[in-house]
């Protein structure tokens, strides 16, 4: 049991091996949160570590008092996980424990959200707590499921009006966590288009930090996660907390710190723009937050969210299988294609030993720019004149898969769809829509446009013999608003907007449960926990440059696992940077990922198209490995001079391994540099062969994984670099952008 309670001390211990929470209810009949974190034996109280006695604000007492469910109006100052109107219009909360549950297993949340589930009911326990505001009449559950063999806590809540009047929620956070000092640094995932989730790493300072959204989706500004870390902790060792937020729309992630110097962490839907009303007797759920806690560095935590994200919150067919390595059409020829050139272009992918072909935007309607036809979801036939299904076929009949890119959310002013429905477009009705990418949003508030578009786009899928959904979104939401919603009920429009896009998503997976769906949202917008409920892969950045990749796959995989992320090879000069780096380096960053290309190959030369064609090899070769390997950073493009990059995958039990080393400048006479390998078995010995182009590997030598752990891979001299067996010239690779890739057996 992961869970237990001690009715004599009123305490809750969720634990297992590898992380501890306690809870307790104190004597003012709030539940408070005693520890967090490290795994405690379970058994002993620890009411000693939250407060002796509550019993009401004063200068010292009120504010250090850890919380699980902090409220506003009763002497907690610090910002609040629930805020609700009552019919008198006061916010004040005062949640008492009302009693409890707990279960094998984790229950299904209300409605569509999307969460982390178990296939077997001894994968987790889950325990509900319930707490009821009196006067208000206002319940609140709080869910807390803790899973067996992960340091992860997935925590949400509902809120429902037992009493006789209308109530307003204006915030409810999926967690709050109250930690007991504020000796921490906070890392947040942020950027912009084509530079997404840099990790930006701070000290705490007093007072409220943190990022948000209020665009209608998690965005590429901000992501829904943060991360907390100590200041001497390092990727591989120390205390970490990281908290993912499954949630597509908008979000809020911050911190603050009391005068008292603890911190609490809230993460949820952002309170910003948002009223939910709730009669008597209805109930709003939050999404789902995942609180991971690791003793093991920054890589603990994120190998902890790794795993469940890419097992237990992932669904569907394609959740396990290995993912196919495709080509996209998108940067090789943008709108400019036919029937012919596709034909042609996907002939030469599978010459090259790719497996997937993606159709990218231009298709449908009158689309030859992005000025219009976005919602007339009709195969433009002067480009494609045997239709989405003859092309299918014939791409197939090649012995690929065939994909094809949508944007089911937007409509252009330009198309049939807004002339027929111009109230379907998100608008204030009276004051100008704001266009960007010429293009507005459709009112997925609105249940009648989500039908429109399950029909619409469920109807091009069953058209076609198609295996794979490429869903861009493509601008944020201005003027919100839904005419479908009156007035007092317009807070809720953001809310529904993301529910409507999931209840999309549900139709489209569940009708076409063979299909692999890859989020987008230009580049990374929605690279978010939730959406990888129904999309197991994401479109990771519009930035394909390798040297700028480095960057977003690393920020990245603080939160997300590399099965998730979309890394496509594209020719150079690099269209976002103008970059020339060799075609080898590009594959060897691209690989860290779900693996393809985004070219022109009818435009590449013999030698290039040989090249691709070992690259997939080499990757097909040990895609278990790229795609459901442990991920682990060993050396970090924002650390120094960020000339260097390091990172690798190993299998679980240590028995395969592949290493890659970044180099972006050549430096003459590199200091010598030993890379510190992890997730090997020490006790064994391992074949290790290092690759520098894929043509050729050096010869294989032979390593302790002792050594390869504690004492290093020789990266400057090289290692393998048998004596005297190389020229000059070849051991010491010269020039800039190189990449070298290790490949780890156990003998
Ligand atoms: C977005 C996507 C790209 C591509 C274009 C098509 O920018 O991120 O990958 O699909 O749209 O218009």
């Amino acid at each position: 049991m992961t869970i237990a309670w001690n009715p004599g001390t009123r305490e809750w211990h969720l634990g297992n091996a590898r992380a501890s929470w306690v809870l307790g209810v104190l004597d003012n009949g709030w539940v408070g949160l005693l520890h967090a974190g490290a795994p405690l034996a379970i058994g002993p109280s620890y009411r000693h570590l939250g407060p002796h006695d509550f019993t009401g604000f004063d200068n010292r007492t009120g504010e250090p008092v850890a919380l699980a469910l902090p409220s506003p109006g009763v002497g907690d100052f610090r910002v609040p996980a629930l805020v609700v109107e009552g019919p008198d219009g006061s916010t004040v909360l005062d949640p008492q424990y009302a009693g409890h549950r707990i279960t094998a297993g984790k229950p299904k949340l209300p409605g569509l959200l999307p969460a982390t589930y178990v296939e077997d009911d001894a994968e987790a326990d889950t325990l509900e707590i319930d707490l009821c505001d009196g006067p208000s009449g206002v319940t609140v559950t709080l869910a807390l499921t803790l899973f067996r063999d992960q340091p992860v806590v997935a925590r949400s809540m509902r809120v429902a009006n037992g009493g006789s009047g209308r109530v307003v929620v204006r915030t409810a956070m999926s967690a709050t966590l109250d930690l007991p000092d504020d000796d921490w640094r906070l890392v947040t995932l942020s950027g912009t288009w084509a530079r997404e989730r840099y990790p930006d790493d701070r000290a705490l300072v007093p007072g409220r930090q943190g990022v948000s959204s209020v665009r209608g989706g998690s965005g590429n500004e901000h992501n829904p996660f943060l991360a907390l870390r100590r200041p001497a902790t390092t990727e591989a060792w120390g205390e970490c907390w990281g908290i993912a937020l499954a949630w597509s729309g908008n979000f809020l992630a911050e911190a603050e710190v009391g005068h008292f110097g603890t911190t609490r962490v809230r993460v949820g839907v952002n309170p910003e723009h948002f009223a939910w009303p709730l009669e008597p007797g209805e109930s709003f759920a939050t999404p789902e937050a995942l609180l991971a806690w690791s003793d093991a560095g920054v890589g603990g935590m994120s190998d902890a969210l790794h795993g469940l994200l890419r097992h237990r919150m992932a669904r569907g067919a394609w959740r396990d299988r290995p993912r196919p390595v495709l080509l996209n059409n998108w940067e090789g020829t943008y709108f400019d294609f036919d029937h012919d050139r596709i034909v042609v272009m996907a002939r030469a992918a599978k010459a090259m030993g790719m497996e997937l072909f993606v159709l990218d935007d231009g298709w449908f309607g009158r689309r030859d720019d992005d000025n219009r036809s976005l919602g007339d979801w009709v195969v433009n036939e002067r480009k494609l004149p045997h239709g989405i299904d003859g092309l299918a076929r014939e791409v197939k009949a090649l012995g690929l898969l065939f994909g094809l890119w949508i944007e089911p959310e937007m409509v252009n002013p330009d198309s049939d769809l807004f002339r027929a429905h111009p109230d379907w477009a998100i608008g204030v009705p009276g004051r100008k829509r704001t266009l960007s990418r010429n293009q507005l949003v459709l009112d997925f508030a609105n249940p009648a446009v989500v039908d429109h578009i399950a029909d619409a786009i469920g109807e091009v899928i069953a058209s076609a013999p198609i295996d794979y959904v490429k869903w861009d979104w493509n601008r944020f939401i201005t003027e919100p608003f839904s005419p479908t919603l009156p007035p007092d009920r317009q807070g809720e429009f953001f809310h529904r907007y993301t529910l409507g896009m999931y209840d999309l998503y549900e139709r489209l997976t569940t009708r076409f449960p063979h299909v692999l769906f890859e989020s987008c949202a230009s580049g990374g917008a929605r690279f978010d926990a939730g959406i990888l409920a129904w999309a197991p892969q994401g479109w990771t950045s519009d930035d394909t440059d390798a040297v700028e990749r480095l960057r977003i796959q690393w920020g990245t995989s603080l939160a997300y696992p590399l099965s998730s992320m979309g890394a496509h090879v594209s020719a150079v000069p690099n269209h976002q940077t103008g970059r020339v780096a060799s075609l080898d380096f590009r594959a060897a960053v691209a690989m860290f990922g779900a693996f393809g290309y985004e070219l022109d190959p009818t435009a590449m030369s013999d030698g290039d198209r040989a090249a691709v064609r070992r690259q997939v090899a080499f990757y097909t070769e040990r895609r278990d490995l790229f795609q459901y390997g442990r991920f682990a950073r060993l050396r970090s493009p924002f650390e120094g001079d960020g000339n260097e990059t390091a990172w690798m995958v190993s299998a679980d039990d240590g028995s395969r391994a592949v290493v890659a080393h970044y180099r972006v400048l050549f430096r003459p006479w590199p200091v010598y540099d030993r890379l510190l390998v992890r997730g090997l078995d020490p006790a064994a010995r391992y074949a290790v062969t290092c690759w520098e182009r894929f043509d050729a590997p050096m010869p294989t030598i032979e390593r302790g994984g002792d050594e390869l752990m504690s004492v290093g891979l020789g990266i400057e001299p090289p290692d393998p670099m048998p004596d005297g067996a190389f020229a000059d010239g070849h051991r010491i690779v010269r020039g800039d952008f190189t990449a070298r890739l290790f490949d780890l057996r156990r003998l």
